[in-house]
């Protein structure tokens, strides 16, 4: 047999040999997920496709809730370690204080990825991020409302996401950036509602009593549709029509922010996928079976939907899909 001809099946061995443990997937595999809480709509679904993703891969999935707290993330980090698990999936709460605790997982050479939220720290000490780009989000929502009002003034009133986290920061920069240059636009108000739907009410109710029952503001623009849900019930309180008296702009599209658009009370939102754990899982696989190391960062699609999107359908759509 030539050199050639033995190179060639050598290499063709090797490639079945890939192939074979590319094949493997994660059947079997245990992989630890500690998730934020369940502030939001978004958070419930993106639960629920990592559990539904776990299961169709085969994957042991050890589910921890933190319940929105920093300290109990890093307690179920320290436990999945001490488990030995095979891989870490953790939804960061907050961008900072996971140095110790992710070197912690990088001396026991367990690959860790995050979802939906960013960290600052060394990227050596995470497999991948898997999150949108959620400057572009606020960028997104902050464009639709230039768009939307044109030279005619308007008021904003801006519900922040929870404080210290990833989306918070990014989503309140990109939107800055989009109305900069536009001084019709102004904010007048910011406050954190924490992405959930009673404090986004709370806090609506102070914006609409300070700004003279409403008669100030033009638009209210919430880190995420729960919160924007919220302001919408403040709103009705006071007497006044979300979605056209105070117009109505969010980030995540969940199926509550769609009936909402159907009924003419939300005008604007950026989609959020609640599938960060499809490629999470395809990233590890990848990397667990045949070594690839994935890009840093996996971004995911910021789709803006209005009113003229069908809103019905894409409730449906998301109901069917179980969020
Ligand atoms: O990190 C993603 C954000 O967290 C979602 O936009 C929000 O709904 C959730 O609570």
């Amino acid at each position: 047999m030539s050199v050639i001809k033995k190179l060639a099946l050598a290499a063709g061995i090797g490639a079945l040999l890939s192939s074979a443990a590319w094949a493997q997937g994660l059947e079997g595999k245990v992989v630890g997920f500690s998730q934020i809480g369940s502030e939001s709509g978004w958070r419930a679904a993106e639960t629920s496709v990592t559990k539904q993703q776990a299961e169709a891969r085969g994957v042991d999935l050890k589910f921890a809730d933190a319940q929105q707290k920093q300290e109990n993330q890093i307690k179920a980090i320290r436990g999945f370690i001490a488990q030995g698990v095979d891989a870490i999936l953790v939804a960061p709460v907050v961008a900072t204080g996971w140095d110790e605790v992710l070197t912690e997982a990088k001396e026991a050479n367990i690959p860790v990825i995050l979802l939906d939220r960013g960290i600052e720290a060394p990227e050596d000490l995470y497999l991948t991020s898997v999150a949108s780009d959620q400057v572009k989000e606020g960028r997104v929502a902050g464009e639709w409302l230039v768009g939307t009002v044109g030279d005619k003034p308007c008021n904003v009133v801006e519900l922040q996401g929870t404080v210290g986290s990833s989306p918070a920061i990014n989503r309140k920069q990109g939107f800055e950036e989009a109305i900069a240059g536009h001084a019709n636009i102004t904010i007048v108000r910011s406050q954190t509602g924490d992405f959930t739907r009673s404090k986004g009410k709370e806090v609506m109710e102070g914006f609409l009593k300070a700004e003279d029952g409403g008669k100030n503001i033009c638009a209210v623009y919430a880190h995420n549709d729960d919160m924007a849900v919220g302001a919408i019930q403040a709103i009705k309180d006071a007497g006044l029509k979300p979605g056209s008296d105070i117009l109505v702009v969010s980030i995540d599209a969940v199926p509550d922010i769609f009936s909402a658009m159907v009924a003419g009370e939300a005008n604007a939102t950026v989609e959020l996928t609640p599938n960060m754990a499809g490629p999470a899982f395809d990233a590890l696989d990848a990397y667990l079976n045949a070594g690839t190391v994935p890009p840093k960062f996996i971004i995911t699609e910021s789709k803006l939907y209005t009113p003229a999107d069908n809103p019905q359908s894409e409730y449906d759509t998301r109901k069917g899909l179980g969020y």
